[in-house]
């Protein structure tokens, strides 16, 4: 748990000096939330060709689909490999995750 905080202050830290907070708070938690192993450290490069790129999507479209996967109401047959990472991330931390991904 130290660690994560101090992982994510750090990248805090750095992305402060380009963005403002809510942007870096996103950058981070994609980061420590393990978003970038699927979706690409930018967002944009995903591991395999089907996984959505998230870089510049609408932030408001973007949180709406994470909260239909955690919900169930989006389930395909992908849906699954996204639905275990998103039921530990909170709402207040998908928005800023999202609002992140819009700016990128
Ligand atoms: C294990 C791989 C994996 C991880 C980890 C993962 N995702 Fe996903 N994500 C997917 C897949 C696969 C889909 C497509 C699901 C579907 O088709 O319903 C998806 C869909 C999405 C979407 C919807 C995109 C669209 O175009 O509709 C968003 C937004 C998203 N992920 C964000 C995130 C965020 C933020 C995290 C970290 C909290 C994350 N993902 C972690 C695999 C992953």
């Amino acid at each position: 748990m130290k660690t994560i905080a101090m992982f994510a202050g750090a990248a805090l830290l750095s992305l402060g000096l380009a963005g403002n907070a809510a942007a870096a708070d996103g950058a981070a938690l994609y980061a420590s939330k393990g978003c970038a192993a699927c979706h690409g450290a930018d967002g944009k490069t995903p591991i395999m060709p089907v996984y959505p790129k998230l870089a510049g999507q609408n932030a408001q479209y973007a949180l709406n689909q994470m909260k239909d996967i955690k919900s169930g109401a989006r389930n395909n047959g992908q849906t699954a490999a996204m639905k275990g990472i998103v039921m530990s991330v909170s709402e207040e931390e998908l928005q800023a995750i999202a609002e992140w991904l819009a700016a990128q």
